[in-house]
């Protein structure tokens, strides 16, 4: 199966970024021992700051993905655009958030991708990507 793994802005910091929040690991090193662990799945990755490249990469990985791993990050809380996009897709996307949105500030809590996601996986650090493709290969 072809899986899509998308992230928004600032998660090209992670390792850097608030590590007491987001850990100490960057996504590439983790990204490599994720397709270690799906050798017979093709992983595809893409991260942009950019709230237009996020909606495009989402049209594109509806097109040529089986299921989409969606990271948000803060657009999750703003984005109607980004939400459409999730809505407007044939194939399944689970919501990964790294930290525990529930635990945070109120503004965190709401979603404008849950309504249009599979389902969402919130505060178990990077493992939420794996559950999220062990999710969608099954
Ligand atoms: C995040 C949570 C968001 O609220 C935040 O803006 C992020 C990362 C997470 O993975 O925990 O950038 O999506």
């Amino acid at each position: 199966m072809k899986i899509g793994i998308l992230n928004g802005p600032n998660l090209n910091l992670l390792g850097q970024r608030e590590p007491e929040i987001y850990g100490k690991d960057g996504f590439e090193t983790y990204l490599e021992r994720l397709m270690e662990q799906f050798p017979d799945h093709h992983l595809s990755y893409y991260q942009s700051n950019e709230e237009g490249d996020l909606v495009n990469a989402l049209h594109e990985m509806g097109e040529s993905c089986d299921g989409i791993v969606f990271n948000p990050a803060a657009f999750t809380h703003t984005s109607l655009a980004l939400g459409d996009a999730a809505k407007a897709l044939e194939v399944p996307v689970v919501e990964v958030h790294i930290s525990n949105v529930y635990q945070r500030e109120g503004f965190r809590h709401k979603s404008y991708i849950s309504p249009a996601a599979k389902g969402v996986i919130t505060g178990l650090g990077l493992r939420g990507y794996e559950l999220a493709i062990r999710y969608l290969l099954d």
